[in-house]
């Protein structure tokens, strides 16, 4: 049973070399940003996009477009939502949220009660829950909120109901490491407001990606989708072996166990599922997953080919029997 922790694809390495060798060469460079981004403009059918040099870069000129109070998820957001809203001075508000999903009618009255000018969110709520992002734009439509969603986790969705410029204003995602595009750092921009992008461009130059991720993107995109369903299929089986796990009806490309004991149990299951190369163990309470004490096993960090049946059973069965002794 061996595990492993994300790296970049063998051709997105391979395009990011032979662009490291053209180093130097501007028109090279130049091509290389081009082609990344006619490529996030059919990944993501938004008609503008830029490639940054990180996720957090993206949600930076995002935000600074945006001038009234920012609605975030009171949990399962992204820590950078908080963070960058704080640093540009604006104003947050929480959402109340079914552990990290939006509910419409919550959001309805929210947006009613505190005049957001934008709401950001993640695809699935902390890694771990597919959130209803059609419903929620359409919504955010209607009532005149700019709907941001972080794709970091569902770039490439074969249903299209995530990471698509139909069902939001404005995407954002990384492409650091380990995400669904996974680049090592990066990150990208897209919408369909001209004047987002334009109003932006002192920060879009100085937050400017290195052409050699630009390279990687191209390849990595095409790579996308086949590594989000074989994540999201392998967090479906695992959901399904082991004994208590939270979201077991939804979509999500990381595993969450309820746990009184987060921390030892977590211990245990580094100890017993080792990783070459990095890890796949978190604990909770925290923001960015759930506001509750739990394990998660971030599938989405691992290798595809780490995710083979055989693999999958094992962790099932180390996991389940960590669970009992830690009742
Ligand atoms: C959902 C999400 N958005 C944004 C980021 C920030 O990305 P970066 O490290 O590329 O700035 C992360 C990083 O882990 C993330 O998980």
């Amino acid at each position: 049973m061996d595990f492993f922790f994300k790296k970049p694809t063998k051709n997105a390495r391979e395009a990011m070399c032979q662009a490291s060798l053209d180093l130097g060469n501007r028109e090279i460079e130049t091509n290389h940003k081009r082609n990344a981004e006619e490529s996030l403009k059919d990944l993501t059918c938004h008609e503008h996009a830029r490639v940054v040099n990180s996720g957090n870069s993206a949600i930076m000129i995002a935000m600074n477009n945006i001038k009234g109070p920012v609605l975030l998820p009171d949990q399962g957001g992204w820590t950078g939502f908080k963070k960058i809203a704080d640093f540009l001075g604006l104003k947050i508000s929480y959402l109340p949220t079914n552990h990290g999903i939006i509910n419409l009618e919550v959001l309805d009255d929210n947006i009613k009660l505190k005049t957001p000018h934008s709401l950001f969110i993640t695809s699935f709520a902390g890694y771990m829950a597919e959130q209803p992002v059609k419903e929620i734009f359409e919504l955010c439509d209607e009532r005149g909120v700019i709907l941001v969603e972080d794709a970091s986790g569902s770039i490439g969705d074969p249903q299209r109901s995530l990471a698509c410029g139909d069902h939001a204003h404005i995407i954002v995602a990384s492409t650091g490491s380990p995400k669904i595009i996974n680049l090592g750092s990066g990150g990208f921009i897209s919408t369909n407001d001209p004047n987002m992008l334009d109003n932006s461009n002192f920060l879009l130059k100085t937050l400017r990606p290195s052409p050699v991720i630009c390279a990687g993107l191209v390849e990595a995109i095409k790579e996308a989708p086949d590594t989000l369903s074989k994540t999201l299929q392998a967090c479906n089986f695992l959901k399904k072996e082991i004994k208590t796990v939270l979201f077991e009806e939804y979509r999500g490309i990381n595993v969450t166990i309820p746990s009184k004991n987060p921390k030892p149990m977590a211990r245990e299951l580094r100890k017993k599922i080792p990783v070459n190369g990095g890890g796949m163990i978190s604990t909770c309470p925290r923001y960015d997953r759930i506001k509750q004490p739990a394990v998660c096993l971030e599938i989405k960090n691992l290798e595809i080919k780490s995710l083979k049946n055989e693999n999958l059973r094992k962790i099932a069965e180390i996991t389940n029997k960590i669970i009992s002794d830690f009742m």
